[in-house]
């Protein structure tokens, strides 16, 4: 592992029938960074968080999280590493209670299933205990415990952002990966949002999100990568990738 770098990317590329999504993309976030990934739509983003947590195998690169060599291990097996993500598109289950999303992001439990409560019904009793008040506990911090009882399908959109933040941290993460936490979210929660994340970060959280509100990336992010067409174009302070041309050129020019 290089440095202090939590987590680590080399050479990172996945493509799909021919087509590369994702090509040649390399770089570390140290422990403690918010580090923000922008680029226009179609970029590969999200490809590169589905290969980066192992949801997606790569087609090239590899991955050290920790120092431990991800990509050739099992899928999904990032968030028992301590490597969460939320994704772009809301995975919060409407017809189920806010309480009952929380306990169902628990990880594989001791004693799950018929055959553990029949051996160990004391331990697994002890660890449902334990697990709902981790979840009540989230819950007041995002102040949505007075909800825990109603369907999460009566959140609004942006308790529904909350409850997808408490539900990573349910996997009690060291690194957390945010697809777009703030899309769709009105002004005042987005700042709520931004706050939850220093905070978090001040608890020894790393982050890294990917975020279109330029301005809410910059304010929150100590370092910013910036994608375009696959590739890693820029990688800088907030200052630094605000003044580079290329990515002016590729981005924020199109955008403002
Ligand atoms: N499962 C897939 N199969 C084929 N093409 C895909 C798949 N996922 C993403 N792509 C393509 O890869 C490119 C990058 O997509 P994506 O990673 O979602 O970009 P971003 O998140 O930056 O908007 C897009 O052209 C998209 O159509
Ligand atoms: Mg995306």
């Amino acid at each position: 592992m290089t440095g202090e770098a939590l987590l680590d990317v080399r050479a990172v590329s996945r493509q799909f029938e021919g087509f590369w999504a994702v090509r040649g993309v390399s770089f570390t976030v140290p422990q403690h960074q918010i580090a923000g990934l922008i680029g226009p739509n179609g970029a590969g983003k999200t490809t590169l968080f589905n290969v980066v947590t192992r949801y997606l195998p790569p087609s090239g690169g590899e991955i050290y999280f920790a120092g431990t060599r991800l990509d050739t291990l099992p899928t999904y097996s990032a968030p028992g590493l301590g490597l969460v993500r939320t994704f772009q598109i809301s995975r919060v289950f409407s017809r189920m209670t806010v309480l009952e999303n929380m306990l169902f992001a628990a990880p594989g439990q001791v004693g799950e299933g018929l055959l553990g409560a029949l051996l160990a019904p004391r331990r697994v009793a002890r660890q449902e205990k334990e697990l709902r008040e981790r979840a009540m506990d989230l819950l007041r911090y995002f102040r949505l415990d007075h909800m825990a009882q109603n369907y999460a399908g009566a959140l609004s959109g942006g308790q529904r952002k909350l409850l997808e933040m408490a539900r990573a941290l349910m996997l009690n993460p060291r690194m957390l990966l945010l697809d777009e936490p703030m899309a769709g979210v009105n002004p005042a929660l987005k700042e709520q949002l931004l706050d939850y994340i220093l905070d978090l970060r001040s608890k020894g959280i790393t982050f890294l999100l990917i975020e279109h509100d330029i301005d809410m990336i910059m304010r929150i992010c100590d370092r910013i990568l910036v994608m375009a067409q696959g590739e890693l174009i820029a990688d800088g302070t907030p200052d630094q990738v605000r003044r580079d041309p290329r990515v002016i050129d590729a981005y924020l020019g199109a955008s403002q």
